[in-house]
Parts: C-alpha cells; sequence; structure tokens
C-alpha cells in the first residue's frame, strides 16, 4: 500500500453501499487475492478469511445474515474465524484493519460490524469450528451517493468523525504528562496515525505511553473502572489490534524498524494512570 496515511484519512464507516454498482471483475480478483492464506498477527494467532457473495447464498439462509437495518446494499462482506487464544482478538483487529485498508485503496467501502450483526449466521458461512471466534465483519462495496436517515444518526451518535485530542490519547515518559506532537520526533505521523483509527462505538480507547528509551507502551483505557465486558468478544481489543497495525504500517513506510512484543513484567504491574490495561510494547530495533 503508498502513501498509508491518505489511506488512513480517506477510510470512513460506510453503511449504505450503491445496489446498481458491482464490484468489478479486476478489482473483485485483487481484493479475493488479497485475503487469500492464512493471516497472522503480531500475537502469533492465525486468521482465515473468507469473502462472502451474498449473491451465491440461498434465500432462506440469505435472510438470517441480518445487519440489524444498519447496512443496506452490500453484497460482500469479509469474514474472519481465529482461534481463541490469548491475544486473538488484537490479532484480529490487526489483520482485518490491513484488509479494510487495502480494500480502501481499492476504492471500496467498508464499515467494522462487531454487534450489529447476526453472528451465529454468519459463523456458519465460515464455518467456525468450536474451538473459532468470529470477532467482527464488515461489508465491502462502492458506497451510495446518499446516506440514509439511520446512518447519519449512526454517525451523529459516535461523532464518527471526530477524534479526541493528542494530549488525551499520547503519554510521556513520567506516565502522567502529555507527550506533545512536536516531542514525538519521527513518530509524529505514526502517533497521529493511531489517534485517526476507528474504534468500537468510536470510544478511542488506546493510549499510549512513551518512555524514556524510546519505547512505546500500549494500553487499553476501561470504558468504566472495573467493569470490562466479561464475554468472549471484547471489542476494545479489537480496537488496540486496529492501533497496532496503523501503527505499524505508517512505521514501515517511514523506513522506521521494530516492532510489537508484550512484555510480561508490565502485565501484571500497576498501570501508572489507574484503569488501563497493558497490552504490547512497540520497539525500534537498534540500528546498525
Ligand atoms: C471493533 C469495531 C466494532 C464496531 N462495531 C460496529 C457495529 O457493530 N455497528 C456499527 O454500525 N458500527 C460499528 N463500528 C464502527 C464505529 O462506530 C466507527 O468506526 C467509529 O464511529 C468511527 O467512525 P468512522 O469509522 O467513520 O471513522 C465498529 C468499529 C470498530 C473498530
Amino acid at each position: 500500500m503508498r502513501n498509508i496515511m491518505e489511506i488512513i484519512k480517506k477510510r470512513e464507516s460506510v453503511r449504505t453501499y450503491d445496489e446498481n454498482r458491482p464490484i468489478e471483475g479486476e478489482i473483485l480478483a485483487q481484493l479475493k487475492e488479497i485475503i487469500q492464506g492464512k493471516q497472522v498477527g503480531p500475537m502469533n494467532n492465525k486468521i482465515r478469511f473468507r469473502l462472502l457473495d451474498m449473491g451465491k447464498v440461498s434465500g432462506q439462509e440469505l435472510r438470517k445474515l441480518g445487519t440489524y437495518g444498519i447496512i443496506k446494499g452490500a453484497r460482500f462482506f469479509l469474514l474472519g474465524a481465529v482461534e481463541d487464544k490469548e491475544g486473538s482478538l488484537e490479532d484480529y483487529g490487526y489483520c482485518l484493519e490491513k484488509l479494510v485498508l487495502q480494500a480502501t485503496a481499492l476504492g471500496l467501502g467498508t464499515c467494522w460490524l462487531s454487534g450489529t450483526f447476526r453472528r451465529s449466521s454468519f459463523a456458519r458461512q465460515i464455518e467456525i469450528t468450536p474451538e473459532e471466534l468470529l470477532p467482527a465483519i464488515s461489508p465491502v462495496g462502492y458506497p451510495a451517493g446518499r446516506k440514509r436517515f439511520v446512518e447519519k444518526l449512526f454517525k451523529a451518535g459516535t461523532r464518527s468523525d471526530k477524534r479526541k485530542p493528542w494530549e488525551k490519547l499520547f503519554i510521556g515518559s513520567d506516565g502522567l504528562l502529555p507527550l506533545p506532537p512536536e516531542e514525538a520526533g519521527k513518530f509524529k505521523e505514526v502517533l497521529e496515525a493511531v489517534r485517526l483509527a476507528p474504534s468500537s462505538g468510536n470510544l478511542q480507547p488506546w493510549r499510549i505511553i512513551r518512555d524514556e528509551d524510546g519505547d512505546f507502551h500500549l494500553y487499553l483505557k476501561g470504558k468504566r473502572e472495573g467493569k470490562r465486558p466479561e464475554g468472549r468478544i471484547d471489542s476494545q481489543k479489537i480496537d488496540m489490534g486496529i492501533a497496532m497495525c496503523h501503527f505499524d504500517l505508517v512505521a514501515e513506510e517511514r523506513e522506521l524498524k521494530g516492532g510489537w512484543a508484550r512484555i510480561e513484567a508490565l502485565k501484571d504491574s500497576e498501570p501508572p494512570l489507574g484503569d488501563l490495561e497493558y497490552i504490547s510494547t512497540w520497539k525500534e530495533k537498534e540500528k546498525a
């Protein structure tokens, strides 16, 4: 993907698709090519993806593949399955966001869905095993010219075109004070890419602390202290993977070499700012 920042800025949730404009053969072939094979996330979970063509699903099954009226006019959906292990939701977020951005680069619209779809019916379409999860899906297609009322309502409700300011998201090495953009140096755009990421309910739960060695520690800020969801699909873990994906893609384009690794000691230690949950650390590779 070239001009990754541009693609990140271009991506927005599309909930109304153009029913009269099918994905052309060449673009469809490229899309199929992109999702082929197993993909692996930074926490080493493998994910298999499938492009579901609703046009090939029988009538009875088709009626069950609903999105509660949220998505309209989409013929194709991206679905994935991952084994339910540590880091699987982060890895799913990471890998599906990469596909979402590649689809955006092809001129297609997408929309992350982790709540408003009939999970069990879609799970059947990817022949999910008892060990696997289907954390989220996305329609793919050309956006319709006009957005519907429900879509406008959703966008207004989540203030989806807005993001929190830098100082709320990025923290300096004392673990308390904000890291101003001018102090982020060559990582300014990398962090900006994280800030622009989509997140469930647009809650933007990512927080990054840069320590004195220049390592970036990613944390999840809980919606409400002590009330993390108990279910197997925690959308905010998916959000974490999406942020990691944006970080990596822009770092890679800027030739900043490094990668994510979980520091075991940080997992159990008390985070500096209270209700933060440690996720992973991005470390720059030593330069030769
Ligand atoms: C993990 C995840 C789950 C989401 N689940 C839903 C969903 O179930 N239904 C929906 O309409 N939008 C869903 N969204 C879309 C977000 O509301 C949207 O990304 C956010 O408001 C920012 O808007 P934007 O994508 O247009 O930039 C989800 C987004 C993410 C990242």
